[in-house]
Order: C-alpha cells, then sequence, then structure tokens
C-alpha cells in the first residue's frame, strides 16, 4: 500500500493492478489529482475505484480529462451520448459474452485506444469477473532469441472476424447496438513489441480477436508463432482479477495490457457503461 498526498494505492496483484481509495469520480477534480491517477494507471496499468457514482456526463467528462474520446467503428453508443458503449448480458441469453476473449480494444484502427474506462451499473452476485494481464511482463519473460525474432515483426489486424458481416456479430450479442459492417474486412498493420509512448517500456501487442498473421505470411504460416504468443501472454503470473460490485470502475491502458470478460454468470444479468481513450500509433 503507498498514500500519496490526495489518495490511497492499493496493488491487487504482483504483475498488476492496484485500487485507488478516497476519490470520488463525480467531482471537479483538479490537473494534479488528474496527473497523479495518471501516473497510477502509468506504475499499476489498471486502476480500480470502488462506490462511484457517475452519470454519463460525469463519466464522460472524466475520461476527456485523459485524452479525445473513440468513436467506435462496429458498437453504436448510447443514443444521447454516443461515446459510451452499453455492454449489456440479460440473464435470458445463452452463448458467448462481449469481451470474453483475451484482447486490447480495437487494435484493428491505425491508432488503437489509449485506455477504457468501464463502470458497473448492474452486476451478478457472483461472477462476471474481468481478469487484466501485463503485457510487459509477457515480453520481458521471453528468450533473447524470441525478442529478436519479434522485434522486427509486424502483425496484421482486422475486425473481420469480430465484426464482419459473416460474423453474425448482432446475434452473438442480442442487447447490444453492435452493427457489423465490411469496414471490418479493412486491415493495419502494427509492431508485434510495442514501446509504451509515455514510459518507453517494450509489450507484446498481439491479441486473439483482431490479430490475424505476420505481415509477409499466410495465416496458417503466421499460427503456430502467433498461438504460442497468445498463450503466453496471459500466462497466470502476469494477471490480475478484478471482482466486480455496482459502482465500481476498471481503467486499463490499453497500449499495455489485455483483458477478458468471464462468462461464468448464467441466469444473471450484467451491464456496464464504457467510455474508450483514443489512442495513439503504435511504433
Ligand atoms: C470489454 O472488453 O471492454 C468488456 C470487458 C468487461 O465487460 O469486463
Amino acid at each position: 500500500m503507498s498514500t500519496t498526498t490526495r489518495f490511497e494505492i492499493v496493488p491487487v496483484a504482483g504483475a498488476l493492478g492496484a485500487e485507488i481509495h478516497g476519490v470520488h469520480l463525480s467531482e471537479n477534480l483538479d490537473d494534479t489529482l488528474i496527473s497523479d491517477i495518471r501516473q497510477a494507471l502509468l506504475d499499476h496499468l489498471v486502476i480500480f475505484f470502488r462506490d462511484q457514482e457517475l452519470s454519463p456526463e460525469q463519466h464522460l467528462a472524466f475520461a476527456q480529462r485523459f485524452g479525445e474520446l473513440d468513436d467506435h467503428d462496429f458498437v453504436k453508443g448510447l443514443p444521447d451520448y454516443p461515446h459510451i458503449l452499453h455492454l449489456v448480458k440479460e440473464a435470458d441469453e445463452t452463448g458467448i459474452n462481449f469481451g470474453g476473449t483475451w484482447h486490447s480494444d480495437v487494435t484493428y484502427q491505425e491508432a488503437p485506444a489509449l485506455g477504457s474506462i468501464l463502470y458497473a451499473l448492474d452486476v451478478p452476485p457472483v461472477g462476471g469477473d474481468t481478469l487484466f494481464a501485463n503485457q510487459f511482463l509477457a515480453y520481458e519473460t521471453l528468450s533473447d532469441g524470441m525478442k529478436e525474432l519479434l522485434d522486427g515483426l509486424m502483425c496484421i489486424h482486422s475486425a473481420k472476424g469480430i465484426f464482419g458481416l459473416d460474423s453474425y456479430a448482432d446475434k452473438k450479442f442480442k442487447h447490444m447496438a453492435v452493427e457489423p459492417s465490411e469496414k471490418a474486412d479493412e486491415e493495419v498493420e502494427h509492431p508485434v513489441v510495442r514501446t509504451h509512448p509515455e514510459s518507453g517500456r517494450k509489450g507484446l501487442f498481439v491479441n486473439r480477436n483482431f490479430s490475424t498473421r505476420f505481415k509477409g505470411m499466410t495465416p496458417e504460416e503466421s499460427a503456430p508463432l502467433m498461438n504460442y504468443l497468445f498463450e503466453h501472454s496471459k500466462r497466470e503470473a502476469f494477471t490480475c482479477r478484478f471482482r466486480w460490485e455496482k459502482g465500481s470502475i476498471a481503467f486499463w491502458d490499453n497500449r499495455s495490457v489485455m483483458h477478458f470478460a468471464l462468462n461464468d454468470y448464467p441466469g444473471y444479468r450484467r451491464e456496464m457503461h464504457r467510455v474508450t481513450i483514443a489512442g495513439d500509433r503504435p511504433f
């Protein structure tokens, strides 16, 4: 546990993650406090707040202190708040859940998100936790030979498998405003090893949702190494797990963290609001 002058930081796991105590995000926070929260995010990669009460306006205002907001290409926001994604799984829904594969958000964009701020409105009595994995550790624990191989490699990302016309995304997420489109076929390339623009640390930057192949290779040629990286990047020692309560918030750094929403709450409802902060082009 450490204490800044304004709030307390309680790490939740060895790899990443910390709860921030003593801040009410609905208040008008001054620049020093925002800069301390930003530092806590850089230090812990994902930060958690409990017992918050945020109106949509307050949620958006808090997110805007960290950058421009991202427009999701395939999920429509709330009618009056287009930058707020409504992530909901109803009690009677079966099948997959949104975010139920290890991923970083919107890596199919040229400039993927800086981070996302997820706010819990309704949670199951048990289950529906979110897992996070530290991608700096994922990179740093590779052998020198593997690091050398990956350092020069580029990866092709696309939203086709999740939000493409053939993906049935609209049918999979029955109660969400998902709009599959052929725009999902577009491809972008990002380095497999990304340098964090603020801390300068190197991290792995591939994910099962959107990374399709290595540049210059076929999907089949890419698959063995890609699958190894997908498995390696979520090893238990790199993760933390967050148990939600109504009013909890998770704020993750999408440039260094992957996340996974557990789908273990059949018969219960889970409802979240997500605001995504736009990022910059990976290098
Ligand atoms: C997401 O991938 O943004 C969803 C995470 C969650 O619902 O826990």
